[in-house]
């Protein structure tokens, strides 16, 4: 068997969780490869709603596997409340949530020394979720970090503190205050949350998995433009969050990757700093932000956004082989009366459909206008029943880009999907 790969291809929040929890029946595992806790992927069902930040968002279906990979970094204090917030709606997670040694740990020191990079950053700060992912990785790179499979080790804790100190001793240069007792409040009952759960070699159960014939479904977070090589950086997250992700965040050959499952928003979204071409900083921006409830699942920072862009979907289409699409929030644009499409970018005086080096200079958009469909989607269950002008709108993607839409979503809950 091979293992199919879900992706964000825009800036995140394309609605992985919603569409992770609609497939997860088709697939006997679900797995995270990348991300930690600077993901929120927002799930609803049965008048549920709920919001899976470092766990797969497969738990919620009954019989699935759900493993968190090496390429993972861990937040146990996050961890342990979000497992007890699964398991207080009635799902035993003790059998079916599984931890790679390999995956990193968030320290408290980590998330202090996010918070002090980005206050030292002033207006050029990343806008990072201040979750520690950044520092978390850089020890990772640094081969400074801590695993989950240290828990079991005899010198835990002297790894631990020596970790720590090595951080105050960086922290010193920042003009920055801090309680470390606050943030240590929880974190080793998080450790034992962890502990009680089965702690695997990743990579060897999941390709044991393929090998016996299961079906498994590979989780991204964030999304393609947040990548750290490709996205645009450096107002980026820090692992890769293309396909390739997948291979190095599980233990996984290239050769394993089946079908690459892109997943894009009706319009564009972008939550923290950085560069954003088809961003509107105004009423119609606003309209989208209020008609798609646009607020970070994390952070609850309200997203800034703007019309669908094209070249960044040609783009990560491009760098993760992506083989069918599912655009989400389509009920969104119902309350526009025309939209706009970006097809390229005038730039240096010509117009491209490619990203340029430094997607930070300003690069101005080229629109094409297209009529909106004037109908509440919400409640259509078929294709049949879909607007022409929604169809030619996913005719017109599905020719720009070249890969077919395969699910079309209607709204934020699991039965509002309707299969092209
Ligand atoms: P993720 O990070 O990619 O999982 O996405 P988020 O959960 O952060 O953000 C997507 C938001 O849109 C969530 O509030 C979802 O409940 C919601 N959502 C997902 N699909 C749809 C849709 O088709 N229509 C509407 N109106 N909301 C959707
Ligand atoms: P999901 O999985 C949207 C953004 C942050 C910031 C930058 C770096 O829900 O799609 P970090 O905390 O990683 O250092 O932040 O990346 N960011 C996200 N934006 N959705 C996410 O995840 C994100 N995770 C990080 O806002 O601009
Ligand atoms: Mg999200």
């Amino acid at each position: 068997m091979k293992i199919d790969v879900l992706l964000g291809l825009q800036w995140g929040d394309e609605g992985k969780g919603k569409l992770v929890d609609v497939l997860t029946p088709d697939y006997d595992v679900i797995a995270r490869f990348q991300g930690g806790p600077n993901a929120g992927h927002t799930l609803e069902f049965n008048g549920i709603k709920h919001i899976t930040h470092n766990i797969p968002s497969g738990v919620f279906r009954e019989n699935s596997i759900n493993l968190i990979g090496n390429g993972v970094v861990l937040d146990p204090v996050i961890f342990k409340r979000e497992v007890e917030a699964v398991m207080d709606l009635g799902v035993d997670l003790g059998p079916r949530l599984l931890v790679s040694r390999k995956a990193h740990l968030i320290m408290p020191t980590h998330r202090i020394l996010d918070e002090a990079s980005e206050a030292q950053k002033g207006k050029t700060k990343i806008g990072s979720t201040l979750k520690g992912i950044g520092p978390t990785y850089m020890d990772k790179t640094g081969r400074n970090g801590m695993r989950v499979g240290d828990i079991e080790s005899a010198d835990f804790k002297e790894k631990y503190d020596f970790l720590t100190n090595k951080h105050l001793q960086i922290l010193k240069q920042y003009n920055f205050e801090f309680d470390l007792k606050e943030y240590e409040k929880g974190w080793m009952d998080g450790i034992e949350s962890i502990r009680s759960f089965q702690l695997v070699n990743g990579e060897y159960e999941i390709n044991k998995y393929l090998a016996e014939g299961k079906s498994v479904l590979a989780e991204g977070a964030q999304g393609s433009m947040l990548d750290i090589d490709f996205g645009s950086y450096p107002y980026v997250t820090s692992s890769n969050t293309i396909c390739a992700g997948a291979c190095t965040g599980l233990g996984l050959s290239p050769q394993k990757i089946g079908k690459v499952i892109g997943v894009f928003k009706a319009y564009c979204t972008r939550v923290g700093s950085g560069p954003f071409p088809t961003e509107l900083v105004n009423e119609t921006g606003e309209a989208l932000r209020e008609h798609g409830a646009e607020y970070g699942a994390t952070t609850g920072r309200p997203r800034r956004c703007g019309w669908l862009d094209l070249p960044v979907l040609k783009y990560t289409i491009m760098l993760s082989g992506v083989t069918e699409l599912i655009m989400t929030k389509s009920d969104v644009l119902t309350h526009f009366d025309t939209l706009q499409v970006c097809t390229g970018y005038k730039y240096n005086g010509k117009i491209t459909d490619e990203l340029p080096f430094d997607i930070n200079l300003p690069v101005e958009p080229v629109y094409r206008e297209i009529p909106s469909w004037n109908a509440d989607l919400t409640g259509i269950t078929e294709k049949k029943d879909l607007p022409v002008e929604l169809l030619d709108y996913v005719d017109f993607v599905e020719k720009e880009v070249g890969v077919r839409i395969s699910y079309v979503s209607v709204g934020p809950d699991r039965n509002q999907i309707i299969k092209m």
